[in-house]
């Protein structure tokens, strides 16, 4: 059974782990509405270092565009809502990613934007350079102070020539250079070799086994989790 009502199915989001966090994000456990003195312009050094995520701001998009001789990563557009969810739900992606966070690509627009506003998460398209239509998608979470998350997507027919790994990079190095985020991090099923492998050649290393972490559709499973640093030479 889906952890969440089907009421608040505009608040899924695509990645597992994902969509439990940006929904705690916008409920009642996000700390900003109960805590109103804390962003008072009166804030004291110790509030601010306890409470850090309250002083978040908008994401940027990466200007100009991250980009390959291959791809440029851009903002999700309507016109990608029917490919994106044609390859959300093709049983090699949705048997490890969460469906759309709206069923039509004005929703799945505000959403993103909601949540890149509110500094919560960066939803980029990768898109074909010459054609710039729609070969997967790829997201950097922000839940923790000077921390993110990364998930991907690569369409079916786009998989198997290093792009995953390619955008992974690229968005890892911005954000260590233009966010200056001190710790990325991902997750992905233990079966889900494919997505394993991207990490690794993307550099990030295998830390250990979350066990019950990840929520898919209702599923619950173990998730590896995997990291990189500013620091950790480049692959
Ligand atoms: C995971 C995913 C994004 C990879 O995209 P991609 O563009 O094909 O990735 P890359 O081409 O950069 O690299 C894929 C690597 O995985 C390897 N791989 C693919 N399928 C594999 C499998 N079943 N077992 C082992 N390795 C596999 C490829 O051989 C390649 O490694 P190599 O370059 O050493 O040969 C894509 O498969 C996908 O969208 N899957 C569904 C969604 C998903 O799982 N997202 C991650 C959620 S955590």
């Amino acid at each position: 059974m889906s952890p969440l009502p089907n009421s608040e199915g505009l608040l899924r989001r695509r990645f597992a782990h994902s969509a439990v966090e940006s929904r705690r994000r916008l409920g009642s456990s996000d700390p900003a509405p109960r805590h109103p003195a804390v962003v008072s312009s009166e804030r004291t050094v110790a509030q601010v270092s306890l409470y850090p995520h309250v002083i978040r701001k908008a994401i940027p998009y990466p200007k100009p565009p991250l980009a390959t001789e291959r791809f440029l990563l851009r903002p999700f557009r309507v016109n990608d809502f029917e490919i994106a969810n044609e390859v959300g739900e093709d049983p090699s992606t949705a048997r490890w990613v969460n469906a759309l966070p709206s069923s039509d690509g004005a929703g799945v627009v505000r959403f993103n934007e909601s949540k890149r506003r509110g500094g919560s998460m960066l939803d980029l398209v990768i898109a074909d350079r010459i054609s710039d239509a729609y070969l997967g998608e790829i997201l950097l979470f922000s839940r923790e102070w000077q921390a993110g998350e990364l998930a991907y997507v690569v369409a079916p027919f786009a998989r198997g020539r290093g792009i995953a790994t390619d955008a992974l990079k690229l968005l890892t190095r911005w954000a260590f250079d233009q966010l200056g985020l001190q710790r990325l991090q991902l997750k992905a099923d233990p079966d889900n070799a494919a997505s394993q492998r991207v990490a690794e050649k993307a550099g990030y290393q295998r830390e250990g086994l979350l066990r019950s972490s990840f929520v898919v559709r209702g599923r619950r499973s173990d998730s590896v989790l995997y990291s990189r640093l500013p620091t950790d030479a480049s692959p």
